[in-house]
């Protein structure tokens, strides 16, 4: 049995946290555990499980040059120098369709990353990643690996941004498979988990058992038993969700 005290800090931590216009990156987070994707993109960096789970697509379905990696972390300056060149460029409608407002985007906590197909005249706000080919493939694949595509049409009246085909956040399994059967976005997601009270009531997905922390609930401490591993992440609102999964007894 193991025993997990619950700091305050990790509201703002892990693969689940939701970070747009109105949940805003903290300041006081800088130790994202970052890593180069590859040899071949050393000068992209993501989030350490991110960075693995996304070597592991590339390998699995050979993608070779096919697709090519555009951006994974970007620091505040970046993403500050992404809005404000658009800005200047594009406008004001089409940069806030794309370009999340500085200290708003995934992208600089090292969980998101964009991704082209490899062809001339890459659109480096928009590029191509089409529902059909070897970028079909990667799709399909990603959920398996924990991504899911943050930005879809559907969701855009939650969302505030635009369809991006390109964009894959990393979430982390089984919360991609589940997002992508329920069809929710992150938003809905993270809502949705609320109703799984830790110690009440759990989601549960294949051997998984998902459940939320209220932080000012007074709970202070979990427990895992010998037969569980676990996980946790904040929401980046006020609370933690944790993911249990049970190992099958041989
Ligand atoms: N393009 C996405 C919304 C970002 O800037 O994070
Ligand atoms: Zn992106």
């Amino acid at each position: 049995m193991k025993k997990i005290l619950l700091r305050k800090e990790y509201i703002y931590e892990g693969n689940l946290i939701l970070i747009n216009k109105k949940y805003n990156l903290k300041d006081k987070i800088k130790s994202y555990n970052l890593k180069p994707v590859n040899d071949e993109y050393a000068n992209i960096l993501l989030d350490y499980n991110c960075s693995l789970a996304l070597n592991n697509i590339l390998q699995e379905i050979n993608s070779k040059k096919e697709i090519i990696l555009l951006d994974g972390y970007r620091s505040l300056k970046k993403q500050q120098k992404l809005w404000n060149n658009s800005l200047k460029e594009n406008g004001e409608e089409f940069t806030k369709k794309y370009i999340a407002y500085p200290n708003c985007s995934e992208h600089q906590a090292g969980l998101a990353v964009d991704l082209g197909l490899n062809n001339e005249n890459i659109d480096f706000i928009k590029p191509k990643f089409p529902h059909n080919g070897i970028c079909q493939e990667f799709r399909e694949k990603a959920i398996k690996y924990g991504f899911i595509q943050r930005y879809i049409k559907e969701k855009e009246h939650i969302t505030k941004i635009a369809d991006e085909e390109w964009h894959f956040r990393y979430v982390g399994y089984p919360h991609s498979e589940i997002i992508y059967k329920m069809g929710f976005c992150l938003e809905e997601y993270i809502e949705y988990l609320r109703n799984f009270k830790f110690g009440k009531d759990c989601l549960m997905f294949k051997n998984y058992e998902v459940s939320y922390i209220k932080m000012d609930e007074n709970i202070k401490e979990i427990i895992i038993e010998d037969d569980e591993l676990a996980t946790i992440s904040g929401d980046n609102i006020n609370g933690i969700i944790i993911t249990k999964f049970k190992k099958i007894k041989k």
